[in-house]
């Protein structure tokens, strides 16, 4: 990562008086929670998750498809948030006690933020943590413990079944959880762009809404992304090392 750049970023974020994160799966890989692209591991490895993480795959064969989200779910219980979450967390508390804005939407579910301590977290797409009625829409958190049926029977109504309180493809993304990013991308001074691919719209507009309204932008990855072309800085690395030394260097606060 070059350290001119680094410094040009520290310098900017530490005038800024709003700013605004989006976090993908990258932001959890230090923490050993698999990227959406990468391969599959262990018993799951002859799935595809683009096709797994679909409503049509639910209907066909909702058994599978529970049974997949709740070992991913222990898989994120079972890990820890990495330097790259606590360096966020820390860098919202750090403008909040300026009076300052901060907001992170994250494309992730598993939860890794909030247990980092971030506060204003606005889940793009949902979270793996909370399961709901497939009759009432009603929400539970299911024990941390591994689930012993499958598809997992809903306690709100009789026949009805528990699913994954996620966004699957093709599904639309919490509206109001969406306008708030839009939002918040609209007035930000500084748009930090952490560990996406930069592919899944309509999250992978919000750089592109932040720029559009004069935001200095900045992508945080160990590669080239489909935003690399126009960002205002790049920092490659792993935003486990990167986004702590983006926090010292800015200076105390
Ligand atoms: P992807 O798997 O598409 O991209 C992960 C990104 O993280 C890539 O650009 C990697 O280069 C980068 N990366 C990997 N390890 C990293 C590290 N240690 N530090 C920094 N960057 C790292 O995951 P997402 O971009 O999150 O949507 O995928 C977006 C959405 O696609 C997901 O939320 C999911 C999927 O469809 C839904 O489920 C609706």
């Amino acid at each position: 990562m070059d350290a001119g750049t680094l410094h040009l970023v520290a310098e900017r974020l530490a005038k800024a008086r709003r700013v605004v994160a989006i976090t993908g799966a990258g932001v959890s890989a230090e923490s050993g929670i698999r990227t959406f692209r990468d391969t599959m591991d262990g018993l799951w490895k002859e799935f595809d998750p683009q096709r797994l993480a679909t409503p049509e795959a639910f209907e066909r064969d909702p058994a599978t498809v529970t049974r997949w989200y709740d070992h991913r779910r222990l898989g994120c219980l079972a890990a820890d948030p990495n330097p790259g979450h606590l360096a966020l967390a820390r860098l919202e508390a750090r403008l909040a006690d300026a009076g300052l804005g901060f907001v992170l939407a994250t494309q992730n579910v598993d939860r890794l933020h909030q247990r980092a301590g971030s506060r204003r977290v606005l889940e793009l797409h949902g979270s793996i943590m909370e399961w709901r009625c497939t009759a009432t829409g009603r929400k539970l958190v299911p024990d941390p413990s591994p689930m012993t049926r499958f598809p997992p029977p809903s306690p709100f109504a009789e026949g009805a079944l528990l699913r994954p309180d996620v966004v699957w493809f093709g599904e639309l993304l919490p509206m109001e959880v969406f306008a708030a990013a839009e939002r918040a991308s609209r007035a930000c001074d500084v748009f930090l762009s952490v560990g996406t691919s930069s592919v899944v719209f309509p999250a992978a507009g919000l750089i592109r809404t932040a720029a559009a309204h004069g935001a200095y932008t900045v992508e945080i990855n160990r590669e080239e992304t489909a935003a690399s072309v126009w960002v205002d800085a790049a920092l490659r690395g792993p935003s486990g090392e990167v986004l702590p030394r983006l926090l010292a260097a800015m200076g105390p606060g």
